[in-house]
């Protein structure tokens, strides 16, 4: 292997990249790739040390000042962290650490790593003098305009100390990154990739003004220079001090004793992280006491009292395989991206929604693009963008099939909305499928054991069509079937009994109708008490329901004008599918009708959804706050601030015996 070549070619990749993310502020891959370059260069240097040259990238920091902005020499040099990207990395640290310092046990400061721009401030007798950008870490920007818009930057310390420069990273909180991406798109601007990069670009203005309007933030982590004033010997004492002395820094930081106490911090602010005001890439930890961290030193530009523990990288590149279509219950066609598995927020990724064919066109996705992937949280993952330097001369644009990719039908788009359907209905083995599951789920009929590798073998057999054949099922078909035991084959032919006594709300949402959710349905079955009078409505009297506007009617009407939709009803109830009925046409005229309950806390005879349904079917209204207007709060154990809520407005408040009896009375 020639390893000088090699080191040559990484170099200039990341020189490149360099370029694009610090002059031009348009970055074209995501940071884990340039870390994972930067840590092969590192690493073939490690191995080849006569190969290191002073112009190589790991030798500097950051990239080349801009040329409109002066020069500025840092006194003391800004430094940089290495990183840990896993426990067994803490671990070695900590253990060099210890063994250096000849101790059992360490005190640690630890901070979140903030995902922006670092900056040092000059103050001179209090008063703030120059700031600065990092640059290479010796040679920085003078930004002191940009930097006098930043608010949390105080313009005068609360003491006078003669000279200090105050470390600290320039960042952008999400909710001002969302309003200015906002104010883009209606300019029709491009918008920014993330917090970060708009904080570069906003710290980067020659106009001021422009920096002003763009709302950057403050937080400090150190200090270089300081003269005037004794330091306190620990670093959590020194940001203690810098608060006082009017700087922005963060509370999340803590102190921490030992490598359990770190990755515990880790821990606590990874679940943090999402709800954080702003980006972070990681934690930090730096010895805390300061006598000591002199004693450690430096090795080449980072100290070896400090170490940034990265979190799992949120975005990552892959190439784009393949876009398929899933056909869904209502029809609906999705394009799906599959994916060269890459790994992305702590999980292996092969496939992303890609929603419908406008967003497919808005992203100018092309099948063989590599493309950004991202996955922040427990978020969904996404196809970010596409890095467009890499298309590959063959990309493929992607073409939404003419027809349906399960059944054949036609497909078809209604003017105002951007899916396109299968048009095949139940007879598409597609929507058959989810129509099934959806009928069986939980909300619906509730069918145990009723998944959605038994529906495929069921659907895919031809042993069941509709739902009413899942009524029709015997022992025998069943045990015929792949990985079906006979146990499981009992307990779900019991599952499907079971569910023979229903309700009338959950009956109407199983049947899966568009536009028709659990609570539309709930509001039919109350209005109109029967199966039989539902069936009898036309437009106008669905149009009458409470909360019942067009779209809906239409739905609902479209349904039942299908013969195959009455024939696969009527089948049900001749199947034994039953509930209770009140066969009255208003609502108005049930037990309970214009009652308003509120539930709370935990009934020992009943589930909440129960109590709730057999309210409902007693013609209350179920509420999930209290107001003047609520007539009886219904209080399980441990009731909360419901119950407190009830009291103070004198509302007639029901024990669990007290709610039954009623029901009782009530018929339910
Ligand atoms: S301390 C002596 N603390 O990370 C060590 N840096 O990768 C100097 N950063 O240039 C840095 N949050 O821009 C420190 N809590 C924190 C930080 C932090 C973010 C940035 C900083 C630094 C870079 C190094």
């Amino acid at each position: 292997m020639d390893y000088a070549a090699n080191i040559a070619q990484l170099r200039a990749q990341i020189e490149q990249h360099n370029h694009r993310y610090y002059v031009l502020d348009d970055p074209s891959i995501p940071d884990a790739e340039y870390d994972k370059l930067f840590r092969a260069l590192q690493a073939l240097e490690a191995q080849h040390p006569e190969l290191v040259t002073i112009d190589s990238p790991t030798q500097r920091v950051g990239g080349a000042p801009l040329k409109a902005f002066a020069e500025v020499h840092h006194r003391t040099a800004m430094l940089s962290l290495n990183n840990a990207f896993s426990e067994e990395e803490v671990r070695a640290f900590d253990t060099r650490i210890r063994e250096a310092l000849d101790v059992t046990e360490v005190e640690y400061a630890v901070e979140p790593k903030f995902d922006g721009l670092a900056v040092t401030l000059s103050y001179r007798d209090g008063v703030f003098v120059q700031g600065a950008t990092r640059g290479d870490g010796s040679v920085g920007e003078e930004v002191t305009e940009n930097l006098r818009t930043v608010q949390s930057i105080p313009l005068r310390l609360t003491e006078a100390i003669h000279d200090v420069e105050i470390r600290g990273e320039v960042l952008m909180f999400k909710r001002d990154f969302a309003k200015l991406n906002e104010a883009q798109r209606a300019k029709g601007e491009k918008e920014f990739v993330n917090p970060r990069n708009a904080a570069a670009g906003a710290l980067r203005q020659l106009d001021a003004r422009i920096t002003a309007s763009r709302r950057l933030s403050f937080f400090a982590y150190g200090m270089g220079i300081c003269e005037g004033v004794v330091l306190p010997g620990q670093h959590h004492l020194q940001m203690d001090l810098l608060r006082q002395w009017g700087v922005a820094v963060t509370r999340q930081r803590r102190v921490v004793r030992g490598v359990e106490g770190l990755l515990a911090y880790y821990r606590e602010i990874g679940t943090q992280r999402a709800a954080l005001p702003f980006d972070i890439d990681g934690v930090v930890y730096k010895v805390n006491d300061t006598l000591l961290q002199q004693q450690l030193g430096f090795v080449s530009r980072a100290p070896r009292f400090a170490i940034a523990h990265k979190f799992p990288a949120e975005e990552a590149t892959t190439t784009l395989l393949d876009i398929e279509v899933q056909v869904g219950r209502t029809g609906a066609l999705t394009p799906v991206a599959r994916l060269a598995p890459v790994f992305v927020g702590g999980v292996t990724v092969t496939n992303a929604t890609l929603h419908n064919e406008d967003e497919i066109r808005r992203k100018d996705l092309r099948i063989g693009d590599t493309v950004v992937v991202r996955r922040a949280g427990d978020v969904i993952p996404e196809v970010a963008r596409v890095v467009l330097e890499r298309r590959p001369a063959d990309a493929r644009e992607f073409i939404m099939p003419p027809v349906c990719p399960v059944c054949g039908s036609q497909v078809a788009k209604l003017p105002d909305e951007a899916v396109w359907r299968c048009t095949g209905g139940l007879y598409c083995p597609a929507q058959r499928k989810q129509a099934l599951l959806h009928f069986a789920s939980r909300r619906a009929m509730n069918i145990d054991g009723l998944g959605d590798k038994l529906v495929e073998q069921l659907v895919d057999a031809h042993i069941v069509k509709t739902p009413a054949d899942l009524y029709k099922l015997g022992l025998l078909a069943m045990i015929n079937l792949d990985r079906m035991g006979e146990k499981s084959a009992v307990n779900l032919l019991a599952g499907i009994e079971k569910s023979k006594h229903t309700t009338l709300a959950r009956f109407i949402f199983a049947l899966g109708i568009r536009n028709v959710g659990e609570t539309t349905a709930k509001d039919l079955a109350q209005h109109f008490g029967s199966l039989d009078n539902l069936l009898a409505a036309d437009l106008e009297r669905l149009q009458q329901v409470r909360d019942v506007g067009p779209v809906v009617a239409q739905s609902m009407a479209d349904f039942l004008a299908q013969a195959h939709n009455r024939e696969v009803i009527a089948q049900l109830r001749v199947a034994g599918v039953q509930w209770a009925e009140h066969d009255r046409q208003v609502a108005t005229t049930l037990p309970l009708a214009g009652q308003t309950f509120v539930l709370t806390g935990t009934l020992a005879t009943l589930s909440r959804d129960e109590a709730k349904e057999k309210l409902e079917a007693l013609g209350a209204k179920v509420s999930g706050s209290v107001s003047k207007k609520t007539n009886y709060v219904v209080a399980g154990a441990e009731a909360g601030s419901k119950l407190d809520k009830a009291q103070e407005l004198g509302v007639t408040v029901l024990d669990e015996q007290q709610f039954l009896a009623l029901l009782e009375k009530e018929g339910a």
